[in-house]
């Protein structure tokens, strides 16, 4: 076998089931099948848990109290983690390792698919689990499967945006350096200028994966193989190190998850910030919200363009331990349903997973920029697919925070990253 590791799909699992095989472990073999777990509990209904990162948009509890008033039997109790997706992953990790029936249905971000379904976690949602996607962005779907499978049932998805203050800046940069030519207008305002997400978490690679495809590079190539180090990367990963050492980027900003990048826009300390469509909700909204009738959202800074945008997104998928999974897959497939889909959108602004739905009058009427993040989600560059996402992730996070700080050049960073995504899995 060659030494890499990232492999099409058919072929990393058959690799997977392989190296359980031999290794003498994983119960539910790796055939992302689920084996004996899959085939149990399938008919069985009663109450179950839903496991969702922290609802920062509120949309949870009400959708769930519909679903329970229809459903006296079949009751969901929301279980809420914290707001980082690392922790979030890791979370359903040890409760899938300890083979844990507390969880029927878990929120499964677009990057953990791959790992989760390989592992034989996921409930491959066919025959009596079958679910109708037929109405959905194909984009979303395809994050959902492994192996041919659907794993997962989308719920929302992610494209990133750019929040820009209008009364400031009357036409948003449409490229990454008629961006940085306006940082001087933060200046004159005593405010930063951009933000993304840049604190060493999965944010970190979204962002550094948006620099890099943006300017032409690629993390992975189509066989799933390392290839980083190019010089297209090298233009984008460098994009971002200049702004953060020119101070176009705030030094605070390597601390920033989505949360604190959206309370520094909210405070007006922020020209632009990258972020995901929940902000537009909540800035809007916010009672701390000085930005409410002064910001305005465009498709993200390319080259010379529209910027590619990392894909984003999460489904939920029926954990192959839970004991009543009919019930968990028919709520998992009723969160797909127009009702559930609208009312994300008009209450949290969260990214539809259904097509029509971004031509929604109600939705339209509210979400103005809905075109633009269709456009940004249709365009959006999938993070690699691999059941070795964990090691692949923190080889973008590590080296691109190092690359920051400036303990590392640009070349070192990107040449330890396609090594440390070669070396992912082995
Ligand atoms: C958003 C995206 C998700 C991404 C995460 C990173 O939740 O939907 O795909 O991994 O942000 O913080």
């Amino acid at each position: 076998m060659k030494p890499r590791k990232f492999l099409a799909p058919a072929a990393a699992v058959a690799v997977l089931a392989l190296t359980l095989t031999a290794c003498g472990g994983g119960s539910t073999g790796g055939s992302g099948g689920g084996g004996d777990a899959a085939s149990q509990n399938l008919d069985s209904r009663g109450p179950i848990t839903f496991v969702t990162g922290k609802d920062n948009s509120g949309v949870w509890q009400p959708t769930i109290d519909r679903w329970n008033a229809a459903h006296p039997n079949e009751k969901v109790t929301l279980k809420e983690q914290t707001d980082n997706a690392d922790q979030q992953h890791d979370d359903l990790v040890q409760h899938f390792q300890g083979q844990s029936a507390d969880y029927d249905v878990v929120t499964v971000d677009v990057v953990w698919s791959a790992e989760f379904a390989a592992k034989g976690w996921l409930q491959p949602l066919k025959d009596s689990m079958k679910v109708d996607t037929s109405t959905l962005l194909p984009a979303t779907v395809k994050a959902a499967t492994y192996n041919n499978t659907l794993f997962a049932v989308p719920v929302s998805s992610d494209g990133g945006l750019l929040y820009y203050r209008k009364d400031l800046v009357p036409n948003p940069p449409k490229t990454w350096d008629e961006m940085m030519n306006m940082c001087s207008i933060a200046k004159q305002h005593n405010m930063s200028c951009y933000a993304g997400q840049l604190a060493k978490y999965e944010g970190l690679t979204v962002n550094a994966a948006e620099a890099i495809n943006t300017f032409g590079g690629k993390i992975v190539d189509d066989q799933g193989k390392a290839a980083v180090n190019s010089p297209e990367a090298k233009t984008g990963l460098s994009k971002l190190v200049d702004a953060y050492k020119s101070g176009n980027i705030p030094k605070q900003a390597t601390t920033y998850q989505e949360e604190q990048g959206r309370a520094a826009f909210e405070a007006g300390q922020l020209l632009f910030l990258r972020n995901w469509p929940y902000v537009y909700n909540l800035a809007k909204t916010d009672g701390n919200s000085k930005v409410k009738d002064t910001f305005g959202v465009a498709p993200l800074p390319g080259k010379d363009g529209p910027g590619a945008s990392s894909l984003g997104g999460h489904s939920a998928a029926v954990s192959v331990y839970s004991k009543h999974k009919a019930t968990a897959h028919d709520f998992a497939q009723w969160l797909l349903q127009d009702d559930q889909q609208k009312f994300f959108a008009l209450k949290g602004s969260l990214a539809p997973v259904t097509n029509a739905l971004y031509k929604d009058a109600d939705i339209t009427a509210k979400l103005p920029y809905m075109p633009t993040l269709l456009t940004s989600i249709e365009n959006a560059v999938p993070r690699p697919v691999t059941p070795y996402y964990p090691a692949v992730t923190k080889a973008v996070q590590d080296n691109t925070y190092a690359a920051l700080q400036g303990d590392k050049s640009v070349d070192q960073a990107l040449s330890d990253m396609q090594a440390a995504i070669d070396a992912a899995g082995h």
